[in-house]
């Protein structure tokens, strides 16, 4: 894809360039004109940057953690840094290390395997630094810093001035994740400190005002390996069927849209709830009733070891779907996409569910990365509204 759009803009800079060298007269004369006023070098570069500030699309491959964590690069300040972060649609804020930061969390548990890339304010030529203070709490953990603006990149498309956190203090939960920072794709009114999420300054630059999430899956012991695709601008034509059904928000905060139904087995629920899409959850977040149906319909048993609901491997391919209802249609999740090999002893794979406690407000389920692994989402700004099309798999 990415190479596509270099292409792309290849070729309309090549045209430009060619009819420039069309000797029409309107265009020999403005050139003449231009030069002899000493406009012409002003005249080239304003061209230039009316061709860079052509429409776009661009993506970026997910890093697949077993299938738990997918994880993206982004580069930040001038000489670029990379660092890998979550691209998380259930929160707004994009934060980052700070280099001076030298606790366990930020430097992360040498145990882990999971070195952290931080980020060096001093060494970019393009930071600005804020005094304003900046904290985000998220259901793993918290971190704190202050703000700051640079440029940075995401799937080959370029952000000036983008308001970000850089975290002086982490939760030592971020010590054994392979992770840098967070990036949030969730909407503005959810963003803290009221910083203007990436997505939204990227908008302007698209071919249109959407971005499309494919997950794919390894099913065994992936370790920063390329599993899926995150595009801007576009949707994915290559690894999701072209056949997406959209449904409106019902807030737009986080991606929130309404679940009509929801059956396992022998148990079906046809109350409405407010669900939310979370690229940043690795599992389902449902209605405690709801999991202990998909556990009678599984047979699974409650691990006291790992604190899961695990069944046995061999059955990953033979359990019944779920089936959401989304907007009248129903959406089949299989099993070899909810239950998990995390790699447990004695032949145990986890049912990837965690309950949740309905508080009169905010969604009661969250569909997480074990339903996006089957379904590409379209996360549509500009209609507010979410699709849904098959997801492609090698196996
Ligand atoms: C992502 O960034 C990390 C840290 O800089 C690097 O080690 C890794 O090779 C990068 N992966 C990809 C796919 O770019
Ligand atoms: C950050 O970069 C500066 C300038 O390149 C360098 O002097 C400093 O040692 C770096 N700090 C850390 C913590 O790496």
């Amino acid at each position: 894809m990415k190479y596509l759009i270099l292409v792309t803009v290849a070729l309309v800079g090549f045209i430009s360039a060619a009819s420039f060298s069309v000797p029409t007269r309107s265009v020999s004369s403005l050139r003449a004109k231009l030069i002899r006023e000493n406009k012409y070098q002003d005249f080239l570069a304003q061209q230039q940057s009316a061709r860079t500030l052509q429409l776009n699309s661009g993506s970026q491959p997910f890093l697949d953690y077993f299938d738990d964590f997918y994880l993206g690069n982004i580069t930040l300040g001038t000489p670029a840094q990379t660092v890998t972060i979550v691209l998380d649609t259930g929160s707004s804020n994009l934060w980052v290390i700070d280099a001076a930061c030298n606790s366990e969390a930020c430097n992360g548990d040498p145990k882990s395997g999971f070195p952290k890339h931080k980020f060096n304010t001093t060494a970019s030529s393009t930071f600005v630094t804020e005094s304003r203070k900046f904290s985000i709490s998220y259901g793993s953990g918290s971190c704190s810093g202050h703000l700051g603006k640079d440029t940075i990149t995401m799937g080959g498309l370029t952000i000036s001035n983008q308001e970000f956190g850089v975290a002086e203090t982490l939760a030592s939960v971020f010590a054994e994740q392979p992770v840098d920072g967070i990036l949030g794709l969730g909407w503005p009114a959810l963003a803290e400190d009221k910083v203007i999420p990436p997505m939204q300054n990227l908008l302007p630059q698209l071919d249109s005002p959407l971005f499309t999430v494919w997950l794919d899956r390894k099913i065994h012991g992936s370790d920063g390996g390329n599993g899926g695709l995150i595009t801007y601008g576009a949707t994915d034509t290559i690894n999701c069927d072209s056949d997406i059904s959209y449904v409106p928000l019902t807030s737009k905060t986080y991606w929130e849209f309404a679940l009509d139904g929801f059956s396992v087995g022998s148990y079906s629920e046809t109350k409405t709830a407010k669900v939310i899409s979370d690229t940043g959850t690795s599992w389902i977040g449902a209605p405690h009733a709801v999991i202990s149906a998909v556990v009678k319909a599984t047979g699974a048993k409650f691990d006291w070891s790992t604190e899961l609901y695990t069944v046995d491997c061999s059955t990953m391919q033979t359990q019944p779907d779920l089936v959401f209802t989304i907007g009248g249609k129903p959406y089949n999740v299989k099993s070899v996409e909810y239950i998990l090999d995390l790699g447990l002893s004695k032949n145990k794979c986890a049912l990837t569910f965690f309950g949740m406690t309905y508080m009169g407000f905010g969604p009661s389920w969250i569909l997480g990365d074990t339903f996006i692994r089957q379904y590409c989402n379209v996360y549509d700004i500009g209609n507010a509204r979410i699709g849904f099309s098959q997801a492609k798999h090698s196996f």
